[in-house]
């Protein structure tokens, strides 16, 4: 049943270049790339704002080029791209006018959102900015006794709840501020809501009045609703004006994908670390392989979901070079695989055993990751199964049944090579892609 709702009508209109484009790179960047601790180094280790300041005197990225990163997005397969404008840190990497706790007043002298805008639009990315609706740097954000913020045991930092409305009067001007002087934004992602910080709290629905007013098109995602671990009510068949457009699942694919209480799918995103740190985290190797992330970013596919991928320039403003390499492996596996993945989403059939489905109207691609003895299984698939091919060279596989298959009969069975019944090596052990068209 198609829900008539409004909210939700409009919510499917505006993110069909989201469910077309699948796969976004998440970037945080800020002050905290100097620690060089994760980007909740001030709230982990309680430090001042004094202390912090150390950070922003010294901050000059004189390597920062976005132009290479968005090159590196581009050549990775990425379709957008979202950076942090203001993370919990309260420092702006913007020319706010609200504020002097910004990349224009430090050493970097620089409008850093701007120059990344320009950069990735300039490759043809959509573009969107991701922004705190926490802000330990405002001095009317609440502190003592908050669960999260660095001063939340310090007495002195009692603050008088009448004076968190200029809090709000600052946080909605500044998100004006971004949808009003930076050009057409795609995407809108507010961080995060909790306890009883959320929903009016933010004064969500006037300020969604306003980014629909700014910028109609432009995405939002549900947190100002909710936080990482849980959904707000984008899950209900009457959602909130500030609901969001998409769900936002974090450093997790869901096991069964997202829908909606009564089961229907809704947009979602799973955002995901590239090693266990948003921001930069100096001493975390802990990648995940290419392998890893392009299965991944087939398993939301096949979920109907997308796949943002963060990267943490460091302070300088480089991507570390161990994610430019993976970053260019995804994207030499996408560069022959991504019909695979653009614009397709869950398949009519259930999980097969040897990988994952995703389809796109009649075309069913079996991303193969575990290699078969014989023939390769298409459970329930006999008779419906036209031709086959290898996804990253157009060449013809076989759709015979051979006699080691012959007490299947409900399957159809696609071999990479000839004779049918011996077994082959998968031509890429990342993941082979087999397109099959459907009768
Ligand atoms: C969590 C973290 C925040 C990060 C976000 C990314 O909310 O608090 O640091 O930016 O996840 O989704």
């Amino acid at each position: 049943m198609t829900n008539q709702d409004p909210i939700i009508q409009e919510r499917t209109e505006r993110t069909q270049w989201f469910l077309q484009d699948r796969f976004g790179m998440f970037i945080h960047w800020g002050l905290y790339a100097i620690p060089a601790r994760g980007e909740w180094v001030r709230s982990v280790e309680r430090i001042s704002v004094e202390d912090y300041q150390t950070y922003y005197d010294e901050f000059d990225p004189v390597r920062y080029d976005p132009k290479a990163w968005a090159r590196a997005a581009k050549q990775a397969g990425m379709k957008y791209a979202v950076l942090t404008a203001k993370h919990h840190d309260g420092f702006c990497l913007f020319d706010s006018a609200l504020t002097t706790y910004k990349s224009t007043n430090t050493r970097a002298g620089r409008d850093l959102v701007r120059e990344f805008l320009e950069a990735f639009r300039a490759e043809g990315l959509k573009v969107g900015l991701y922004y705190s609706l926490i802000d330990w740097h405002h001095e009317d954000y609440p502190a003592y006794g908050d669960r999260i913020h660095p001063m939340r045991n310090e007495e002195s930092f009692v603050r008088n709840p009448e004076t968190f409305d200029r809090y709000l009067q600052y946080m909605h001007g500044q998100v004006k501020e971004l949808l009003t002087n930076y050009g057409k934004l795609d995407v809108m992602w507010f961080d995060f809501s909790y306890d009883n910080m959320k929903g009016e709290t933010w004064k969500a629905t006037e300020l969604m009045a306003m980014i629909r007013s700014l910028q109609p098109h432009i995405i939002v995602d549900n947190r100002l609703d909710a936080s990482g671990e849980e959904g707000g009510s984008i899950f209900t068949n009457n959602p909130l004006s500030y609901s969001g457009d998409f769900a936002s699942p974090e450093q997790i694919i869901p096991p069964q994908g997202v829908t909606d209480h009564e089961g229907n799918p809704i947009p979602w995103e799973a955002c995901i670390t590239l090693n266990n740190n948003w921001g930069y985290a100096a001493q975390d190797f802990q990648y995940k392989s290419p392998t890893t992330v392009i299965r991944k970013l087939v398993e939301c596919v096949s979920k109907n979901g997308n796949l943002l991928l963060n990267v943490g320039p460091n302070a300088l403003g480089e991507i570390p070079k161990e994610t430019l390499d993976i970053l260019a492996e995804i994207g030499d596996w996408i560069q022959k695989n991504g019909n695979s993945i653009y614009g397709c989403g869950q398949a009519d059939w259930p999980k097969p055993e040897w990988g994952r489905y995703t389809q796109k109207g009649n075309l069913l691609y079996a991303h193969l990751f575990e290699e078969s003895v014989g023939p390769i299984n298409l459970n329930g698939l006999a008779g419906k199964v036209k031709k086959a091919r290898l996804l990253s060279d157009g060449s013809e596989l076989f759709l015979n049944r051979p006699w080691s298959a012959a007490q299947y009969p409900d399957d159809a069975f696609v071999s990479l090579a000839r004779p049918e019944h011996f077994s082959y090596p998968l031509p890429d052990k990342r993941a082979t892609v087999v397109e099959l068209e459907l009768l």
